[in-house]
């Protein structure tokens, strides 16, 4: 199955009878047996089939160098271990719908820069088009490598091509370009024979539905809209994390990084999209433009602040208790430079220069073989004055927070305070949210379906623009420039399944900001002491937690100081260590500490130290007193290991007197 697949589809995409279906066309994929048409192109023609919205009057012709009939291709197309049978998203695979998908594909074999093989494939197209009356309309997919998408429009356009009845369009994959001079030359040569209003840039970001709903949401609720902006927003946050490493895809990634990778593309487009200005409508062009200007209004770097404003990583391996290597680190992977710099991690701070969000940090986090897998947008509101509270018992205000969780968990919550009932005046943080799941009907998709049914009716709202592709490029160029420059030398500088490099953690920690970690049930129950918990119990975690990082040799408590907080360790290794310096106990990985003096109310009786760069999750004083109170069972499971561990007597009256 697709690792690409979303969980849900809109129930506006599945309600066939509302939705026109695709319009006629041939749709001709280069790179035919590569993996994307396999894995993604097929099953999301064979999703828009089964939900009736592919149209009667289409058919493929995939072209490649592979000397193989029309039957040799559908047996290819279809198959268990290499085709749509093993790679479809469906929970049921529908045999008749597959086998008249089928029948529609055809194969024209031929090498790309061979002129006779774009005479041949006009003579097939024009077959096909008069069999299943398409309409003279011709959908080029082009699922192959950037350089030679010049070649192959050209050659195209010698063909003939352009000429004749019905539209033309070109679908390009991502990367479109490898640095800016690259993506100026191939919008040069695409362009030269081509309009751009025949051109759709794909980047897949923008057929998820979650990225869709970025739009929806801020234009379609009138109570968010005058909030957006400088005078009501502190800060907005996308974080991008990925749990998989690089794999097999070595020798790609050695020469991309994850700026070119998931940052200039797939985030700017998410960055676009929230935070561009109202479009006079939802028409792809009046859209197109404001995403443009946006990220035109984004300060663009030099040599200076690069360094001040943007940090990267890359992963080490991971060792077992034995000091082996356990996971090999990214310069131990296949293809990869074992002396490679490049990163796999990165964390910036952008602003964006314009009236609407002027003086608004705008940070953006992504990375490879990190803690969790998850997409989330988060807008970090302005607090309120804390004055208001004084002489009550209420210290910290909360900002309030938006955040669009976009994968793998699909929702939107909103974060606020609210009054603990009780006769004083305590606050709790407390959620709102909708969530996919609760309300749209599930299913799989790729991604895929919306764009190709969408660029056969023209609507190139989900593509990129050329000027929007160059846009992103001059951003992303003095960053590259500067690194190329200024090699990493402190690299490999996090752990594998660590939430970062610590210089994450300093670049938002200097502006008095902090990342705002999303935690999800299923990240808690890994430390084993949330194993099976109530989820209410966790819930009332979720909201208490805040997270924060220690380097190695970083004292994080104090001997001798108040407790104001406990401390669960989500990756790393600390040391307890007495008055004279001895170390008492390493606690590690799912361990916490810092609980006895809250429980007690009493100075610390040691110091804690971080052995190794530590990933930590804090909880205050009085959200975990709370917490106990409102869980005794969760009370009394601390207790009995505060118990073991120190030997404590300690009654439940006595607890945080
Ligand atoms: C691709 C990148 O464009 O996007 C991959 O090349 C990355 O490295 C992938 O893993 C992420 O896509 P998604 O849909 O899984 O978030």
């Amino acid at each position: 199955m697709s690792d690409r697949a979303q969980v849900v589809g809109s129930i506006g995409m599945e309600s066939q009878g509302d939705n026109p279906t695709s319009e006629p066309c041939v749709m001709v994929i280069f790179g035919a047996s590569g993996d994307l048409t396999k894995r993604l192109l097929v099953p999301a023609l064979y999703n828009l089939a089964c939900d009736d919205l592919l149209s009667k009057n289409f058919a493929v012709l995939g072209t490649g160098r592979s000397e193989i009939t029309d039957d040799e291709f559908r047996e290819s197309m279809s198959s268990e271990e290499n085709g749509l049978r093993g790679f479809h998203t469906r929970n049921e695979f529908d045999e008749p719908a597959c086998d008249e998908l089928m029948s529609r594909f055809h194969f024209v074999p031929g090498g790309l820069d061979d002129p006779e093989n774009y005479k041949n494939m006009k003579k097939k197209v024009d077959e096909l088009n008069e069999k299943f009356q398409a309409k003279g309309n011709v959908l080029f997919y082009f699922a192959m490598a950037p350089r030679f998408f010049g070649m192959i429009c050209d050659h195209l356009y010698k063909a003939g091509f352009q000429s004749g009845e019905g539209w033309r369009r070109i679908i390009v994959e991502k990367p479109f370009g490898t640095d800016l001079e690259s993506a100026l030359e191939l919008n040069k040569a695409i362009l030269a024979n081509w309009r751009e209003d025949q051109i759709f840039r794909v980047d897949h970001y923008l057929g998820k539905e979650t990225v869709q709903n970025l739009l929806a949401f801020r234009f379609s609720n009138g109570m968010f809209e005058p909030l957006w902006n400088k005078d009501n927003i502190d800060n907005i946050q996308f974080n991008v994390c990925e749990s998989v490493d690089v794999g097999e895809r070595g020798g790609y990634y050695d020469s991309s990084g994850v700026l070119r990778d998931m940052m200039q593309n797939h985030m700017f487009q998410m960055l676009a999209y929230l935070c561009m200005e109202v479009p006079g409508s939802f028409e792809p062009d009046s859209i197109r433009n404001e995403k443009a200007k946006l990220l035109e209004s984004v300060r663009i770097y030099d040599e200076d602040s690069v360094p001040e404003n943007i940090v990267r990583g890359q992963y080490g391996p991971s060792f077992t208790d034995d000091g082996e290597v356990d996971q090999p680190g990214y310069r131990q992977s296949t293809d990869v430079n074992p002396e490679s710099s490049t990163e796999t991690f990165v964390a910036a701070k952008f602003q964006i220069d314009n009236w609407r969000w002027e003086g608004v940090p705008i940070y953006l986090r992504s990375g490879k073989a990190l803690w969790k897998r998850g997409t989330e947008i988060v807008v970090e509101f302005k607090k309120p004055p804390q004055q208001i509270f004084k002489g009550t018992s209420v210290e910290n205000l909360t900002a309030n927070r938006l955040v669009f969780h976009v994968q793998p968990y699909q929702a939107i919550e909103l974060l606020f305070q609210a009054k603990i009932p009780g006769p004083t005046l305590q606050l709790q943080n407390v959620d709102m949210e909708f969530n996919y799941g609760d309300n749209f009907k599930a299913s799989r998709y790729t991604g895929y379906e919306v764009m190709i049914y969408s660029c056969t009716h023209g609507d190139a709202t989900l593509f990129s623009r050329g000027d929007l592709v160059e846009a992103a490029w001059r951003i992303a160029q003095p960053i590259m420039d500067y690194w190329s420059e200024n090699p990493a030398k402190d690299f490999p500088n996090y752990t594998r399944n660590s939430w970062g490099p610590k210089s994450a953690n300093d670049l938002i920690e200097k502006d008095g900001r902090r990342w705002f970690e999303v935690v999800t049930p299923d990240v808690l129950e890994q430390l084993p002491l949330f194993e099976g918990a109530d989820p209410l119990l966790l819930n009332s975690i979720i909201m208490a937690l805040h997270a924060d990082a220690a380097e190695a040799g970083e004292v994080i408590i104090q001997q001798g100081d108040m407790a104001k907080e406990m401390y669960l360790i989500c990756r790393g290794e600390v040391e307890v260590v007495d008055a004279g310096g001895n170390v008492l106990k390493t606690l590690k990985d799912g361990d916490f500490f810092g609980e006895v003096g809250i429980l007690m109310s009493t100075p610390r009786t040691a110091t804690i130290r971080a052995k190794t760069l530590c990933d930590l999750f804090v909880l205050q004083k009085s959200d975990f007193g709370r917490i106990l109170q409102d869980h005794p069972q969760f009370a009394e499971n601390i207790m009995k290991i505060a118990k073991e561990r120190y030997d404590l007597a300690v009654s439940a009256d006595e607890l945080m007197a």
